[in-house]
């Protein structure tokens, strides 16, 4: 009773010193309750409603729209220069990305913590770096070991689960990278050690509400589930580190070698991994799925895929695949690829960032998205984010926009296009768009070319519509955990 007292009187509170007061992004658009406070947005985004909410409140109210007292959402690609390219500073939504309480590149708040790690990083997964030959050959190896499943599925006329799959393919992959060929993991073979970490990393993710979005409590209020499962994977990152002997070719050598800690490497490390196994499986599973789903697109893949492989009549399975270098050069694989990513984004949720103290005057600059004259003034330190789910789905950039369309990214004219390129923020945008972008487009066409190049792809029974839902929350996967897919060899 006390305590819900307490409750209403400091809601009552808020409420009353806001009506005094008045809040400084009054003039914004939006429902009326985000003028008093920041309970609503987060009660819906608790619920796993901020995504899609947002995407409506934008219908409603245009592209740029109050979320609460402090927090503003935009939805205009004209604007991606000022806040992303431009830099502003990262909210505190990313302060507990932070690693054995180090900063890493991801979770830098302010630029100037951001730049000097960024410059290291940008060298380590420049395309140059991640298409060199030893990077090829080791995802050529790591898909040689998942040749098995697919083998399984095709003679036991048996569907697999693909997401769990790429998970492992994409881990043993990413920890290849990190610390050298023979010291990544194997996941694809070693069954119960993957069921063990992605165990822990899946506990981890059960919480993942209140770091990101209720930072000042988080330190005080995390489940020890959390905790236990956060210990146990940053021992196991900082073992696997330690064990590599850092090889000369691998990633966390190169950190040290640009002037980071021993922490300092740990640190970036677990992001990368985390950030690099579970985008990539999500991004593929949605891909096959689709494929699977629509008959007439996997046909038009195949044959690319196949004709690539030499001398064939673009429908025979191929023995070996192409070069990298050929593989990036095939249309209808990267439409495919690029589609998968508009609709399918991994992390499809705001990308927040700090209005710097001079403030933003917002201006509309296309008639979409309203007349000059209704420019608004944004205060320093308001919350600003722009949303993929958003900007991916406006109609008037990306026609029809829940249809699944490759032909959209190769049929459209260069206006057009250039205005859909424009819009696309799969990877985040400006200097802290996603490092690993290289890696994971060479890891996502790869394994695409190696399933189509000899498989066939028929949904599971156990995979619907509904199983497919896209959780929402900051990065997504399906609903049901699992995407099962039968591969026959035709
Ligand atoms: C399909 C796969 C991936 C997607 C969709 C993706 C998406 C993103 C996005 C949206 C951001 C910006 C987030 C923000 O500003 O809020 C980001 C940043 C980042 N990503 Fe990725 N990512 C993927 C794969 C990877 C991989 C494979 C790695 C590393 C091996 C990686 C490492 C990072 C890092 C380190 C950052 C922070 C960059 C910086 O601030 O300088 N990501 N990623």
């Amino acid at each position: 009773m006390f305590a819900a007292a307490i409750l209403v009187l400091g809601l009552a509170g808020i409420v009353g010193f806001r009506l005094l007061t008045g809040s400084p992004l009054s003039k914004i658009p939006g429902p009326a309750i985000t003028t008093f406070t920041d309970v609503w947005i987060l009660i819906h985004t608790y619920f796993e409603r901020r995504n899609r909410l947002i995407h409506k409140l934008h219908q409603e109210y245009g592209p740029l729209v109050r979320l609460s007292p402090h927090e503003v959402s935009l939805s205009d690609p004209n604007s991606i220069k000022q806040i992303y390219v431009n830099n502003y500073d990262k909210s505190q939504f990313y302060f507990l990305f932070d690693n054995y309480g180090v900063t890493n590149a991801f979770s830098a708040i302010e630029r100037q913590v951001h730049a000097p790690k960024r410059r290291v990083m940008h060298q380590l997964y420049s395309k140059t770096a991640v298409t060199a030959p030893g990077v090829e050959q080791c995802i050529r190896e790591r898909l040689a070991r998942a040749a098995r499943y697919f083998e399984e599925s095709h003679k036991e006329s048996k569907a697999i689960d693909i997401l769990q799959l790429f998970r492992s393919i994409a881990m043993d992959v990413v920890t290849a990278f990190q610390f050298g060929g023979d010291h990544g993991t194997d996941f694809i073979r070693n069954v119960s050690e993957r069921d063990l970490i992605l165990g822990k990393y899946s506990v981890q993710a059960q919480f993942w509400f209140i770091g990101p979005y209720l930072p000042s409590l988080a330190k005080y209020i995390l489940p020890k589930a959390f905790v236990e499962a956060l210990t146990f994977t940053d021992a196991w990152n900082l073992d696997n580190l330690r064990r590599s002997g850092l090889p000369p070719d691998s990633a966390a050598k190169k950190l040290i070698d640009g002037g980071f800690s021993e922490l300092e490497t740990a640190s970036e490390i677990a992001d990368h991994v985390v950030a690099g196994h579970e985008t990539t499986a999500v991004a593929l599973t949605y891909l096959c799925w689709h494929v699977a789903k629509h008959p007439e697109i996997q046909d038009k893949l195949k044959s690319e895929i196949r004709a690539a492989c030499g001398p064939s009549d673009g429908k025979s399975p191929c023995s070996v695949l192409p070069a990298f270098k050929d593989l990036d050069k095939l249309p209808y694989l990267a439409a495919v690829l690029q589609e998968t990513l508009r609709l399918y984004a991994p992390i499809p949720a705001s990308e927040p960032r700090v209005v710097p103290p001079s403030g933003y005057w917002y201006s509309p600059s296309s008639s979409e998205y309203g007349s000059k004259a209704s420019s608004v003034f944004i205060p320093g330190g308001t919350v600003i984010s722009m949303q993929p789910w958003t900007l991916h789905r406006d109609p008037s950039v990306f026609p029809d926009p829940e249809t699944f369309d490759p032909d959209r990214w190769l049929k459209s004219d260069s206006e057009a296009l250039h205005r859909m390129n424009r819009s696309f923020m799969t990877f985040g945008a400006g200097i802290r768009m996603c490092v690993g972008m290289n890696l994971a487009m060479e890891d996502m066409k790869f394994i695409t070319a190696f399933i189509f190049s000899k498989y066939t792809a028929k949904l599971g029974a156990e995979t619907t519509d509904d199983s497919m839902y896209m959780i929402d929350r900051y990065s997504t996967r399906p609903k049901a955990n699992a995407c099962y897919v039968e591969f026959a060899e035709r």
